[in-house]
This record gives structure tokens, sequence and C-alpha cells, in this order.
């Protein structure tokens, strides 16, 4: 058997209409397994069915930003797919914002959407029935939380709580056999890093990009390499740790 197949697993990945999330869908498919994609924007979630390798994908429009909506809406991809056997958590938004600036009714939005719902989602797919055997869980941080960026308090905030929660989970769900784990990216070549480079201008992007990213500029790609390893048999005994994709960027 081949440890980097997913050939007979079913993914769940979040924000799979767009950036890191439709390159998940994508490699996880390229692997032989099998997407449920969640998104927002349904012509865009039909661009990723569409790039998809082999067959039984499917797609369904999901505004997360009331972590309420998840339960039903997992007990309704889970009746169409049968037993997840990975989950991925790519739909995030960035508010970058100096601390005088903050808008905390969108810093709160931020949170629900990067962290909440990420526990909402844990929590519906891991009851009896929606998950298989040696389920794996990855969720997307960001070395916005591990290393100090002006403009990232409130977003470093929202990530660092999902760091926190990952090893938690791990020790949770450890005697059902769920695997949790998270990666960590520096910037990525996606819409949001466009938008950050809108807001916070080309100097940012030479500064925390062109300068640091050692080995060259992240595409979603490379972060989509790091998630479907720990999706894969290959990592069945790798729980609780965050995987850093980052180029050499904390390096110094
Ligand atoms: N790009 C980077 O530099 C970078 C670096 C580190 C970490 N990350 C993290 O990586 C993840 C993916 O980011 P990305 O760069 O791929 O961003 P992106 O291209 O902007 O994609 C964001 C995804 O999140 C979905 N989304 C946003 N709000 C949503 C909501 N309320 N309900 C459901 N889905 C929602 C979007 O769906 P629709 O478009 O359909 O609305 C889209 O699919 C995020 O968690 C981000 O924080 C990104």
């Amino acid at each position: 058997m081949d440890a980097f197949s997913l050939k007979d697993r079913t993914v769940l990945v979040t924000g799979a209409s767009s950036g890191i999330g439709r390159a998940v869908a994508v490699a996880v498919s390229q692997l032989g397994g099998r997407v449920m994609a969640w998104g927002r924007d349904q012509a865009r979630l039909g661009e990723t069915l569409g790039m998809l390798e082999g067959t039984g994908h499917a797609a369904h429009s999901v505004d997360m930003s009331d972590a309420g909506v998840i339960e039903p809406a997992i007990a309704e991809t889970c009746s169409e797919s049968g037993p997840l056997g990975g989950l991925v958590h790519c739909a995030g938004v960035s508010q970058p914002s100096l601390l005088r600036d903050a808008d905390f009714s969108k810093v709160d939005a931020m949170s629900r959407l990067n962290w909440l719902s990420f526990l909402a989602l844990c929590r519906a797919v891991c009851r009896r029935g929606r998950y298989a055997p040696q389920m794996s869980v990855v969720a997307v941080a960001s070395m916005a939380a591990l290393r100090g960026q002006a403009a990232m308090s409130a977003y470093a905030g929202s990530k660092g709580a999902v760091l926190a929660s990952v090893p938690a989970l791990a020790a949770e769900y450890a005697p059902r056999g769920i695997r949790f784990n998270s990666v960590s990216p520096c910037p990525v070549d996606t819409p949001m890093q466009r938008a950050m480079i809108d807001k916070l201008g080309s100097d940012w992007y030479r500064r925390e990009v062109e300068e640091k990213a050692k080995l060259g500029p992240l595409a979603p790609e490379d972060v989509a390499n790091a998630i479907v390893f720990l999706l894969s048999p290959a990592a069945r005994r790798i729980t609780g740790v965050n995987l850093v994709v980052d180029s050499g960027w904390s390096l110094g």
C-alpha cells in the first residue's frame, strides 16, 4: 500500500473556493481521495470541482460566520458523503490593522470564523457515524501567530487560538484514533495575500515575503502538499503538532 495515498478517503475541505483550500482539494483528488468542498461562492466552488481528478466529489455553499449553521451543514454533508476520513479547515479571513484602528466587531467576526467555526466543525464531525477509522483533521493556522508582526495582533490571536486548541483536541480524541494537526504558513500567494498587499503596500510584500522567504515565495500548492501528508496514513503516528511551512521565513 502507498502510505501517501488518499484512496478510499473522503475529505471535507473548507475554504475550497479559493487559494490554499482549492489547492488542498486538487491535491486530495490527485492522491485518489474524494472531496467535499465547502465555501460560500458557488461559481468559484464550481471552478474548483472542475479542477479535481476522479469522480464522486461534491460542493456545498456554507457561510460559517455563524457557528450554529455548522452542525446541520455537517449532518447534510455526511449524509451524502458517508463517514469522513479527513477534515481540513482552510476557510479564514485576515483583518490586518494597527490596534489603534481596530474595528472590534470585525475582530469578533474574524475570531468566530478562524477559530470558533473550527471547534464547531470538529465537534460536529467527531460524532459516531460521521468519521471513518483513523480520521485526520488539519487546521490552517499562520506564522503570524508565532512571530510578531505589526498590524497582526487580532489575526495572530485568532490563529494562536487554533494552535492552542489543536494539541488539546489531539489529546481528547486520541482514544478514538482521530488525529489533529495544524500547518503554519508564512504569506502565500492567494487572493488573501493580494488583499494584504493592497492594504499594507508593496513595501510590506518586499519586507515580509521577498526578503524573508529564503527558498522563494510560497504557492498554495506548497501548503497543500504538507496538508495531504498530514491527512495520509504516512502520518498515522503524528498528532498534536504544528507543521511550519515557511520557506525559511522564520530562520532570521
Ligand atoms: N495567504 C496567506 O498568506 C496565508 C498565510 C497564512 C495562513 N493563511 C490562512 O490560510 C487559510 C486560507 O487562506 P487563503 O490565503 O487561501 O485565502 P483566500 O484565498 O482568501 O480564501 C479564503 C477562503 O475562506 C472562505 N471563507 C471566507 N469567509 C467565509 C465564511 N464566512 N464562511 C465560509 N467560508 C468563508 C472563502 O470562501 P468564499 O471565497 O467562497 O467566500 C475562501 O474559500 C486562511 O485560514 C488563512 O488565514 C493564509
